[in-house]
């Protein structure tokens, strides 16, 4: 009887024990699970996502994917993430991306202003070092 019961605390205690690992794996998996920009800042990367990548990625068309293609960044040389860092600033900053047109009909890719300052200041991170 008494055996029993310490069997069943302890399979409760090796469930729980397996749920926080699965739980914590997942997490583990979604953190990395950004192959080809993962030098990108995480706080940056929730901004681009739903902003720039429906264009801006492997999953856009040719010729946004050819100005600037997120999922491919790390692949970028240094000279030329300065290079785009400088370009999204001002596509950013000046409001002409995303697109206003395409902000009527997607209105969850706009961004705060906050979320702007955000981009400014990793492109701002980006630029030569003297
Ligand atoms: C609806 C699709 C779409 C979205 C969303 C979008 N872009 Fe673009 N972007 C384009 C297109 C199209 C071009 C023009 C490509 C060309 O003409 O060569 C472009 C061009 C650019 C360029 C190059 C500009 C130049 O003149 O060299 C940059 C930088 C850029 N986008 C950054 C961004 C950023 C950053 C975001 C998110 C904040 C974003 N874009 C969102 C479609 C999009």
């Amino acid at each position: 009887m008494k055996t029993n019961k310490m069997l069943g605390v302890g399979r409760i205690v090796m469930a729980s024990i397996a749920t926080v690992f699965t739980a914590f794996t997942a997490f583990g998996q979604g953190a990395s699970a950004r192959e080809g920009n993962a030098s990108i800042p995480e706080e940056v990367f929730k901004v681009l996502k739903p902003a720039c990548l429906s264009c801006h990625s492997n999953e856009g068309k040719d010729k946004p994917k050819a100005a600037v293609n997120f999922s491919t960044w790390d692949q970028y040389t240094s000279m030329e993430k300065t290079m785009l860092a400088a370009s999204i600033k001002e596509e950013v900053a000046e409001k002409k991306m995303p697109p206003k047109r395409y902000l009527e009909t997607h209105p969850e890719a706009a961004i705060s202003e906050d979320q702007l300052n955000l981009i400014v200041k990793w492109c701002d991170s980006l630029k030569a070092k003297p």
